[in-house]
């Protein structure tokens, strides 16, 4: 089969297509025929070997996918040959691709599989850091950086859907007419507008409730001067490097609260992946979560999906073609 793989840590163009063996699935293992992968902003610190997981080289990028089993391995149950599924795992960006079957999520017919490929991590990342880092209200205001991005379109969305009012970030004025169609009230163009200042005028000098930060140094610490009494920062990335070390002291102005999320934690809670996957696809199934497909590659060009995401100018999900 056809995937990419890299020899060395680096810039994209260390990716190349390459004819690999097709894997076999091992016991509680599908085999994915993959329609459509999804491209995450940490498959760029996978492939230059700065992740949480390190590459065993030579590598294959990529986390998510879906398409349609092929094949089954032993001691699965529920799942078959012919079915349409979304799942995380390794090794993503090829014709097909292995995935454990409880990492596994049945679509909807009303989910395509460009929409699935947008689902498992993005989607159910916003999910979780609003429904179970945070216990998200109506009434409560959300500051959500990198809005108009992959896991920004969708927690707007998801923030909107649960009565919060949604306060994004963004980095250029051709980001903010994107964030405003999914799920923004307002929009701050962070590079021309002190984000902070700005926030705490939208809510009258309030501030806001929660967080949603992955840029980190250049946010992180700015952010906290405007949350409200109680407000609650989620810092889940690093796209503007790692914030700096933050005095614990700062929190007690105001009774403030940081936490971090990485969905890998989450992903092994079986009952909350499964009551997040309900409720995004009930919210999907109401109109009141739509996926933004920003960009779709054919697989060969992942070197330029991974160009574009790190450009800043992507909007919503990037999405690579086998
Ligand atoms: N913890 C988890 O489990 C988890 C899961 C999924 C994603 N994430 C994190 O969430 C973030 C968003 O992921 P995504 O896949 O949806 O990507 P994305 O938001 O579609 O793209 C990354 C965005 O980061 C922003 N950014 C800020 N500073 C940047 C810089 N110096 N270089 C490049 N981009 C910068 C850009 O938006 P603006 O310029 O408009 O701000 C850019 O569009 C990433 O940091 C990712 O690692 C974490």
């Amino acid at each position: 089969m056809k995937a990419i793989q890299f020899k060395e840590v680096g810039g994209p163009d260390v990716m190349q297509i390459a004819e690999v063996p097709t894997p076999e699935p091992r016991p509680g293992m599908i085999r994915m025929k993959v329609h459509a992968v999804g491209v995450n902003f940490a498959d760029t610190f996978f492939r230059q070997g700065t992740y949480l997981v390190r590459p065993k080289l030579p590598d294959t990028p990529g986390m998510e996918a879906a398409g349609v089993i092929d094949a089954v391995g032993p001691n699965v149950e529920g799942l078959k040959p012919g079915m349409r599924v979304a799942a995380v795992g390794l090794k993503t960006y090829g014709e097909y691709a292995l995935f454990y079957a409880n990492q596994t999520i049945p679509l909807p017919d009303f989910v395509s599989f460009d929409e699935g490929a947008a689902f498992p991590i993005q989607t159910l990342t916003a999910w979780f850091m609003l429904h179970v880092s945070h216990r998200i209200e109506p009434g409560q205001t959300v500051l959500v950086h990198s809005a108009a991005g992959g896991v920004g379109v969708v927690a707007s969305q998801i923030a909107k859907a649960a009565g919060a009012r949604v306060i994004g970030t963004v980095s250029s004025e051709a980001k903010v007419a994107v964030a405003k169609q999914h799920g923004a009230d307002d929009v701050i163009n962070y590079v021309t507008h002190d984000f902070a200042e700005e926030a705490k005028r939208l809510t009258n000098g309030r501030g806001v409730d929660l967080i949603l930060d992955a840029v980190g140094k250049p946010t992180f610490e700015k952010g906290l001067g405007c949350l409200a009494p109680f407000g609650h920062s989620i810092l889940y990335g690093r796209a503007g490097g790692p914030p700096d070390k933050l005095d614990v002291f700062r929190l007690f102005e105001k009774s403030l609260k940081v936490s971090g999320f990485v969905l890998f934690t989450a992903s092994s809670n079986h009952d909350l992946m499964r009551k997040g996957t309900e409720q995004c696809f009930q919210l999907m199934k109401e109109g009141k979560l739509k996926m933004l497909i920003g960009r779709k590659f054919p697989l060969a060009e992942a070197p330029a999906a991974h160009r574009h995401i790190e450009s800043r100018e992507s909007v919503g999900k990037i999405v690579l073609v086998p």
